[in-house]
């Protein structure tokens, strides 16, 4: 296994390394147990690290993903055979990251909107997972669109608390991945692409504002941004748009010192994420690296062909490196549909 990479910038271009992404494999207990409630199991300590050890021994791991983000259960377990599931990782040339807040809680006085919690203690657990193998880390501020959101304030302060997150990350030699998303599939979730570019620019504008404020070093971070893209009861956009759109955004907001982006992606199909992810790279001269930084987008597919069996365990790996693959080929712009 190589020496774990140290320096901040080394571990930011690591993560973004041509045609590999992130897997997100972060779901808090309560959205691992949605996820198994739809193949009918049950969730537990050992059917979460099942699965999880599953998609971390897959092929696809070692050639297509650069990091994986863990939720804290997962950093701690260890697959059957007694092995950390970090080491797991690690022997498969990817870097092990860690999801570090608590979650987006209804923000005082702004209803309907929410501020993402879990900033006290940070710096301890911060020292805690370094230790545990993390290099890079997560937090994820939730915006809203309706006829009346978001509001300033809203957007204010999840910037301020993604730029606290990402000063104690770097201080702790680990890479923040900056998350602000600005909901596709929100409620009523039917606003138009145009209203997703102009609410996703105002956000970026202030996060990379505070960001400065914050002296967060933007050589040492990753965003994980939404892409420019209609609600989900509204999908009309071709692919092309999404593309042209989300390009256009992120140009007029993202210091090209970042090193890259890697895309959640948000309740868009698997083939979705895929096409629009390739037609962005394949098309436009761009300044930092565009990836995949995908939860549902890469494992809905495997979770499905596994469906929490034994026998299945190879059927789900082959599913999981089939995704994982189309997404490497779309962050070099060569997937075909
Ligand atoms: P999705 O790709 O399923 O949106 O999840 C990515 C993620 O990490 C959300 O925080």
């Amino acid at each position: 296994m190589a020496a774990p990479i140290e320096r901040l910038e080394d571990i930011a271009i690591a993560m973004v390394a041509d045609g590999k992404g992130i897997l997100a494999a972060d779901e808090s207990s309560a959205t691992i147990k949605k996820r198994f409630d739809t193949i009918g199991l049950a969730s537990t300590e050992e059917s979460r690290r099942d699965y999880r050890e599953m998609l971390f021994r897959s092929e696809g791991m070692k050639k297509y993903i650069s990091g994986v983000i863990l939720y804290d259960e997962t950093i701690r377990q260890n697959a059957a055979d007694g092995t950390p599931l970090a080491d797991i990782i690690r022997q498969a040339g990817s870097i092990p990251g860690i999801k570090v807040d608590a979650g987006a809680k209804p923000l005082a006085a702004f209803p309907g909107e929410t501020i993402t919690e879990g900033l006290d203690g940070m710096r301890e657990r911060l020292a805690e997972y370094y230790a545990l193998g993390a290099r890079f880390a997560k937090w994820r501020g939730v915006i809203s669109i309706s006829d009346s959101l978001p509001t300033w304030g809203a957007v204010k302060q999840n910037a301020q608390a993604l730029a606290r997150y990402a000063a104690l990350c770097q201080e702790a030699g680990i890479v923040p991945i900056v998350e602000p998303e600005v909901l596709m599939d929100g409620k009523p979730g039917d606003h138009s692409i145009d209203r997703c570019y102009e609410v996703t620019q105002w956000v970026l504008k202030t996060v990379f504002a505070e960001l400065y404020d914050a002296r967060v070093i933007l050589e040492g971070m990753i965003l994980k941004p939404n892409m420019v893209i209609d609600g989900k009861n509204a999908r009309k956009a071709s692919v092309e748009e999404v593309a042209e759109k989300t390009v256009r955004c992120l140009k007029s907001t993202v210091p090209a010192a970042v090193p890259g982006i890697a895309f959640l992606s948000g309740g868009q199909s698997d083939e979705e994420a895929t096409a629009h992810l390739s037609a962005m790279n394949a098309n436009f001269d761009l300044p930092w690296k565009l990836t995949f930084s995908y939860g549902r987008a890469l494992q809905a597919a495997a979770l499905k062909a596994w469906g929490g069996k034994p026998e299945n365990v190879a059927a789900g790996q082959r599913a999981f490196t089939h995704r994982a693959h189309m997404n490497s080929l779309a962050a070099l712009g060569g997937w075909e549909p």
